[in-house]
Order: C-alpha cells, then structure tokens, then sequence
C-alpha cells in the first residue's frame, strides 16, 4: 500500500462549470443521452419525477464504468502493476474533478464515502466525538432530511449535548432571525441542508454560515439537493464541511463526497480503521495516512467513483448555470399549471427554491395519488421523503412530490397536471 498518490499533469479539467456560456438547452437532444427515459412504465411512456430520491445515468457514465471493468478494474493504492496503476489513476483523478467542482482548495479536501449519510455521520462521529461535549450545541433546521438529523441526535445522546432547531415559516423558509437568537459560545456546530428534498427550499447557507463563524461554531451543509441544481462553491460559500451523493448528480449509487476544510480534517481522528487508512501497523502502535486516505478505510468503490466522475464532467459540460435556468422555467411553468387542480394545496412555496414540488390534494390520500400516476407511467414520489418533522410541521402525514432533473420537460409537467386531474376525477 502506498501513502502517497501523485495525480500527473494529464489531470481532467472539468470544461462549463462556473460562468459556463448559456447555451441553447436542447432538452430533446439531452434526453437521448439517457437511456432509461425511453423506455415504458405501465405500457405508458415513462416520465420520471423522482429526482430528489435518485436521478437517472446518462449513457456517459454507464459506459464508463462499463470500460472501468472491461479495462481497468483493479485495486487501488496497492501495487505497482500496470493494472492498478490505471486504475489509481482513474479513481484519484475523479478527486481532481470534484474538487474542481466544488472550487476546494485541495485534493486533500475530499473524502470519498458512501454517499451524504456517510459523510455527515462521519463528522459527526470524528470531529463530532472529539469536539462536543455535555452542555455543548448542535443547531439543526426543522426542514431537514433524517440523515442530518439522527446522526446529531445520537451524538448529543452519548455526550449530553443539546440539539436546537431553526424553525420555519408558513412558506417553508428558515426564520432567520430566530437562527441568530440560537447561536451562543455553546454551539459547536451548525448543520443544515443547501436545498430542501421535502419543500425545494434553497437555504442562505453563506450567510448562516457567516452568521454561525461570527459565534465561533463550525457549519456542515447537507448539499445532497444542492449539488444537483445550484453552482457550489465551497470557497465562496465559506462552509466548513460539504456532503453530497453521486446518485443524486447523474453518477451511480454508493458513492459521495465528504469536503472539509484541511486544517479541520488534519485535526480529526480516522473514524474507520482499516487497509489503506494507515501508514504503519504494528500490534503497540499504528500510525495513520495522510488526507484524505485518513478517512478511506478498506477498497473503495472504484468502479463508483470512477462513474462519478463521469457525470460530474456530463453536469460541467451542460453548465450547471444552464441546468439551473432550465429547471427554474420547469419549476415556475408546473407551479403554475398546478394551479390549476382542484383541491391542490402546495407544501412549502419559499421564494428561493430548487425544482421540487410537493403538494397534497383535499380528500386523497397522497399515496393514492401516486398509484393513479403510475398507472399513468408517471413517477413521483409520495410520503414523508425521510422527513417526518417536517411533515409534522406542517400537519400532514405525507405529500405527493414531483422533483425534475435535467431532462425533465414542460410537457412532462402537462402529463402531470393531467394525470393529477385524473386523480381529482376518481375521488371527486
Ligand atoms: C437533503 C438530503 N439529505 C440527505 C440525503 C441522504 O442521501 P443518501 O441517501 O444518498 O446518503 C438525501 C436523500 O434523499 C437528501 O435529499
């Protein structure tokens, strides 16, 4: 096993990030690129609003992980083979690709892991662990995934910590104000989500992120539903760890990223013990590797990382700029047009929000209407989405939620407020 691992010069460069031109967005033409979205569901043709719960692979990344297999797959970090080295090349230069993504000072800002859950329990059991203590704060949001909540409670549980929760307004939005009566030298750190999987409402994480430094607390950003549809960037957003999922951006399932500032992930102990994570074992002492191997115990998932990449390069070469434009005018229009239902009320109607409708309907139960849908081909998603807080909040057992990517279309959302109409026809 290597500590060290040398990208070379012939690193990607990701093309259409920021300040990417705006080109003509040629919905149709993107959709070719997916090869799931022509296929049928019900004998309907599918159309897929579930995007907040996982987004479809373009065939970029299918056939990237296909070449991993077919050309590459090896271990990594271990060995001097051809093969391996290949394939430690592939995976360590997807860390470059993110960390250009994400505008991170360095590679050693990235810690690949299972996904967002990971990541967030991850600091939360090593910085969490060493840092808090009884008496001590956590500030949560009442909008948050269970993901950014449980780990948070379990740490307070075994330290005796207190966790406090920004609460929210009517529209779904954070009061703000309430957030900075919250904030107090006991608060160690403050952890909340960039954009609602629930509501779509997009947080003022720079300033809470301002606002939690001036009062000497940490900020973590659940950027699972940030990612996705808003330019990221750490360095302007000043956040002190950012954690996202692959599956969520077009890239393949099991796969994340934890980011964190290097000075704080310096300070924190491995949280995994493992293969690759060390630099020396001995049975009286062990010595740990650098970042951000510290913190990637065992074989990672290559093939994972390696599709991830992939889709990060595909979302860069639209322009997430371009992908926000498009699904804001896919927001706006369905908004609209759902208007139109009967009975159709709208949970969470923030003016910042990312393209997540959810919605409930006088006298039906929302997982009715999600079985009328599918019947229809139509997927949503219905439920408390991992969120039952929330959903206690604002009254209701569950939605009915409509999230697009960026393949959706505005006849999509015609399908949808005609497949909604259907449903209105059956209860009414
Ligand atoms: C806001 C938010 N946070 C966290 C998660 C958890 O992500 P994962 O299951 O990929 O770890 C999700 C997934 O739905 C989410 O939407």
């Amino acid at each position: 096993m290597t500590a060290t691992f040398k990208v070379e010069d012939s690193r990607p460069r990701l093309s259409g990030q920021a300040g990417a031109p705006v080109l003509h967005y040629d919905v149709e033409r993107i959709r070719r690129d997916f090869p799931i979205l022509s296929r049928s569901a019900r004998g309907k043709p599918l159309i897929y609003l579930d995007n907040a719960a996982t987004t479809q692979k373009p065939k970029a990344v299918i056939d990237r992980i296909v070449r991993y297999y077919t050309e590459e797959n090896s271990n990594v970090h271990r060995g001097v083979h051809f093969l391996s080295e290949v394939a430690t090349k592939a995976y360590e230069d997807v860390r470059t690709v993110v960390k250009q993504f994400v505008n991170a000072r360095s590679e050693k800002e990235i810690i690949f892991t299972r996904g967002t859950t990971e990541s967030i329990n991850l600091v939360m059991q090593s910085w969490g662990r060493k840092n808090v203590g009884a008496g001590d704060e956590i500030i949560i949001s009442a909008i948050e995934h269970h993901s950014n909540i449980v780990p948070w409670q379990l740490l307070c549980e075994e330290k005796g910590a207190r966790l406090r929760v920004i609460p929210v307004n009517d529209s779904g939005e954070l009061i703000i104000d309430e957030y900075e009566r919250m904030l107090n030298p006991r608060v160690k750190i403050v952890s909340v989500g960039h954009a609602s999987n629930a509501l779509g409402t997009i947080n003022p994480v720079a300033t809470m992120a301002k606002m939690a430094h001036a009062h000497g607390a940490l900020i973590l950003i659940d950027g699972a539903q940030g990612v996705p549809h808003l330019h990221v960037d750490v360095q302007a957003l000043d956040v002190d760890f950012y954690a996202f999922s692959a599956h969520k951006v077009y890239g393949p399932t099991g796969v994340g990223v934890l980011y964190g500032r290097e000075a704080l992930l310096e300070s924190m102990p491995p949280w995994q013990g493992g293969g690759d994570m060390i630099l020396s074992v001995s049975f009286e002492k062990t010595t740990y590797n650098a970042l951000p191997y510290k913190f990637e115990a065992g074989t990672p998932n290559i093939e994972g990382v390696v599709g991830f990449g992939a889709a990060l390069q595909y979302v860069a070469g639209l322009g997430i700029e371009n992908i926000a434009a498009h699904e804001q005018d896919l927001l706006a229009y369905a908004t609209a047009r759902l208007r139109e239902i009967k009975g159709l009320r709208f949970i969470g109607t923030a003016k910042e929000k990312a393209s997540v409708i959810s919605f409930v309907l006088e006298g039906v139960h929302p997982h009715d209407i999600g079985t009328i849908l599918d019947q229809q081909g139509i997927a949503i998603r219905t439920g408390h989405h991992c969120a039952q807080p929330l959903m206690m909040r604002f009254n209701v057992p569950a939605t009915g939620r409509a999230s697009f990517g960026l393949y959706n279309t505005r006849h999509e959302a015609d399908r949808l407020v005609a497949g909604l109409h259907k449903v209105v026809e059956v209860f009414g």
